[in-house]
């Protein structure tokens, strides 16, 4: 069947009007059924109440309804068809609505996917992060769905990351740092170290499966 994982994603963000939040696959077909003209906007309570409604109250009413004394499937059409069409309805829908979905595209931003590091707030760079990068990258640098990539796990040196700041990458716009050459040094010197760090080269404590401490 169509079930799709739906992984836990990182913390809500009020700020990011990007991301799109997604209902447990088995709410996806009501969610699908919502997309259809006839129950959206102005007709929204047809999907939301209308539906659903005569749905669950038909299943409610069942034994009052259907008071025949015949048990087999295939002596009681109407009810029998009206499951199937109900099933078949939902699996349709649900298997709709997860063909939309960019699943790889969303597992980035799992909770499992997010990097676990220690921010060092008290680095000179974080100030510099915090004022330039961290609307877009989250505070910390766990990056943020539909916005921009996390800058944990990145292959760049201080040289490149520097050369990003002020010339963007890919769909990051230039110039994004504004500031002093000493902070801009001391901004790519504390993501590069936050880096070594996730990749169990800090000093000390960390080694690689320094995972445990995982307090966002
Ligand atoms: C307006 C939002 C925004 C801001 C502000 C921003 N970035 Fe980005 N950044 C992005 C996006 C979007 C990408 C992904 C670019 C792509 O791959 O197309 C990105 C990618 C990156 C990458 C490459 C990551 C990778 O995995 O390849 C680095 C490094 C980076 N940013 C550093 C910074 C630094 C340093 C700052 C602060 C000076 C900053 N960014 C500020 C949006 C932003």
């Amino acid at each position: 069947m169509a079930a799709a994982p739906s992984p836990l994603e990182q913390q809500a963000d009020p700020n990011n009007s990007s991301y799109i939040p997604l209902p447990d696959w088995y709410f996806l077909f009501l969610y699908e059924l919502l997309k259809y003209e006839f129950a959206a906007a102005e007709y929204v309570v047809i999907g939301t109440v209308i539906i659903p409604g005569l749905g669950f109250g038909a299943l409610l009413l069942a034994p009052f309804l259907d008071t025949g004394t015949e048990r087999r499937p295939s002596k009681r059409p109407i009810t029998t068809g009206l499951m199937l069409l109900g099933i078949i309805a939902t699996v349709w829908l649900t298997y709709k609505s997860a063909a939309h979905v960019d699943w790889e595209e969303r597992a980035k931003y799992s909770v499992e996917a997010v990097p676990d590091v220690e921010i060092d707030e008290e680095h000179p760079g974080y100030e510099v992060y915090a004022n330039n990068c961290l609307s877009c990258h989250g505070d910390s640098l766990q990056g943020n769905p539909g916005m921009a990539p996390t800058l944990v796990g990145i292959p760049y040196n201080a040289e490149q990351i520097k050369d990003i700041a002020k010339n963007g990458i890919g769909e990051m716009p230039a110039n994004q740092f504004s500031g002093t050459e000493e902070e801009l040094n001391q901004l790519a010197e504390f993501i590069v170290s936050t880096n070594k760090q996730a990749s169990g080269e800090g000093e000390g404590e960390g080694e690689s499966e320094g995972s445990e401490e995982g307090s966002h």
